[in-house]
């Protein structure tokens, strides 16, 4: 009984992922439609070419001349193999096109909705769903479910061509269709999961990839090169019993059809035989009736070989439409005019899980005011501050911004146009010096970048460097030290000239008296950005208004 109850649920979700296709594919539908056109146009030509072949033979034997016929055979020819091209190059652009029409918005999604939500899935996970799942269903929607409408009509001209010569003949070419169907649907059940676990497999094996190529400097600190290629061996693994499993039951279920095929081919030979040893019909209606016995089968063969490819396309479109349902965050078109902001957060309680990490916390930070987060480690500074940034999509109580006229707007996206942020940890991006330091502000002009540097004490090393701004970085600011990454990384966010600065532990690399000219910098900046400072440093406090201390989940004011 559950089992039926689940199976009636699937079978929503399957119309829901279908119906989601069917979205996505309305703006291709011109294009599939004209290339589906190409396709049945060569389904007649070629219907045509059976009918002239029979005439050629029978003119053959009568002893009449045939070369006429043979010419416009050729001319045919040439018309189907000018088609082919045609069409083969529509579907491999159309292809390309969708499935990156599709990368984009899947994409889009991920970097609109909230941080915390998208996190939630492995950069590794995310790729698979970005790479392999959106290929998936672009092969669906210009290959498979064009094709499996073709062949359904080309099934039912070519049916009725051979019924129109031998109803009997038909009926027995089309013997393997209750095999094939029957075949189809107890395979399509047992192949959807399986094409869940071959995608899921991939998706741990990529993470794997990806993460220990990131961290290749781990695996050799700690000598896990054997380790790590073994793991590797195990994912594979994982995912080769997955695929073989999958493999294996399509194997089956073609050999089965194949069987049938070949059965309702002999019947159809044996028949046609006895017709001729009985001069019932010629040589000529011998070939077209084999030709088309053929021709029925190997579309009811073919729609049967889809139906792998049409789990698998719903098998990616519910994992992509996963994160479809990701919420958006919200972003307000309204926004307060600000030269200079506050915050006030209003009985916050907050948790990334059922354990809340911050309760009831309220706090006024002024415009201006330089305010240290002090606090031991994991006690959730930095989880404020992405509250702050409203990087999280569920919250209890409020944070709002307000400017010196007494405007307020809610946190949101928006918001953070206020706010410069250096987050923990080194942040940059592959690329030059330049294109890093100008993410902080697209329209920052050469000398705002130098002024930005400057504060942040990394102009002297920047122009020191070969190429100066136009130095290229690697990965996570390879090739710099940690110091020099975070001077960057700290001029990226000046260079903002936002009037709310967050810097998260963005001086720990510095020494002491480059760490305090960053600091006492931006004191001499008029007007004084409001400043939230979260360090373990004792030195920096004498230069903050006031501390503001977590612990036990609340924050306490000094
Ligand atoms: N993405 C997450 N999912 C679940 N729990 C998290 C997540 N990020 C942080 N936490 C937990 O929330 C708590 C607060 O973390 P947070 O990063 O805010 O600490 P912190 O005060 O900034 O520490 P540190 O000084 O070490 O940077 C920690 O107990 C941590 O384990
Ligand atoms: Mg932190």
């Amino acid at each position: 009984m559950n089992k039926l109850k689940r199976l009636w649920k699937d079978r929503g979700n399957q119309y829901q992922y279908a119906k989601w296709l069917m979205r996505y594919a309305k703006p291709y539908a011109g294009k599939i439609s004209l290339m589906m056109c190409f396709n049945l146009l060569s389904t007649v030509v070629s219907l045509v070419m059976v009918t002239l072949s029979k005439r050629i033979i029978d003119s053959a034997t009568a002893g009449n001349s045939f070369f006429i016929l043979v010419g416009g055979y050729l001319a045919l020819v040439v018309g189907l193999e000018v088609v082919s091209v045609i069409s083969t190059l529509m579907n491999a652009m159309l292809t390309e096109r969708f499935s990156f029409g599709i990368r984009k918005q899947i994409y889009e999604k991920i970097i609109c909705s909230h941080w915390m939500d998208v996190k939630r899935y492995h950069t590794g996970d995310l790729m698979t769903r970005l790479t392999s799942d959106a290929g998936n269903i672009a092969d669906g929607i210009i290959g498979t479910i064009p094709n499996i409408i073709q062949l359904f009509i080309e099934l039912l001209l070519v049916f009725f061509t051979l019924f129109s010569y031998s109803p009997i003949l038909a009926v027995f070419a089309l013997m393997i269709a209750p095999v094939a169907a029957l075949s189809s649907l107890w395979l399509g059940r047992k192949l959807k999961k399986l094409q869940v676990k071959v995608q899921e497999s991939e998706a741990a094996y990529r993470s794997f990839l990806q993460e220990s190529l990131a961290n290749l400097l781990i695996v050799k600190s700690f000598a896990n090169e054997e380790y790590s290629t073994n793991r590797l061996v195990q994912l594979r693994e994982e995912r080769f019993h997955w695929v073989y499993k999958r493999t294996k039951m399509g194997v089956v279920s073609s050999t089965v059809m194949s069987m049938a095929f070949q059965t309702g081919y002999i019947a159809a030979f044996t028949y046609g035989a006895l017709q001729i040893s009985r001069k019932v019909i010629t040589y000529g209606t011998m070939t077209v009736f084999l030709t088309l016995v053929n021709r029925v089968q190997a579309p009811v063969m073919s729609l049967a070989q889809q139906i792998p490819r049409v789990v698998s396309i719903l098998a990616s479109a519910g994992r992509v439409m996963e994160l479809q349902d990701i919420p958006l965050e919200e972003k307000l078109d309204e926004q307060i005019t600000a030269e200079r902001i506050g915050i006030e957060v209003n009985q916050l309680t907050f948790g990334y899980t059922d354990e809340t990490v911050l309760e009831d916390v309220s706090l006024r930070i002024q415009p201006g005011e330089f305010v240290a987060i002090i606090g031991a480690s994991g006690i959730g500074k930095t989880t404020l501050i992405r509250i702050i940034m409203s990087f999280m999509s569920k919250i209890e109580g409020s944070v709002t911004f307000f400017n010196e006229k007494g405007e307020k707007e809610k946190a949101n996206a928006a918001t953070r146009n206020f706010i410069s942020y250096v987050p923990q940890g080194n942040t940059l991006f592959s690329g030059t010096v330049r294109e890093n330091i100008r993410m902080g502000n697209l329209n920052a002009t050469e000398e705002e970048m130098w002024e930005a540097l400057k504060m942040a004490a990394g102009d002297e090393f920047v122009r020191g460097l070969p190429k100066g701004l136009d130095t290229v970085i690697g990965e996570r600011g390879h090739g710099l030290s940690e110091g020099q990454a975070q001077r960057i990384a700290i001029a990226r966010a000046f260079v903002r000239k936002a009037p709310f600065l967050i810097l998260d532990e963005a001086t720990s690399a510095l020494d002491e008296a480059t760490e305090q000219g960053v600091i006492k910098g931006l004191q001499q900046l008029s007007p004084r950005p409001t400043c939230l400072i979260i360090t373990h440093r004792k030195s920096i406090l004498e230069y903050c208004d006031r501390e503001i201390t977590i612990e036990n989940k609340k924050t306490i004011e000094e």
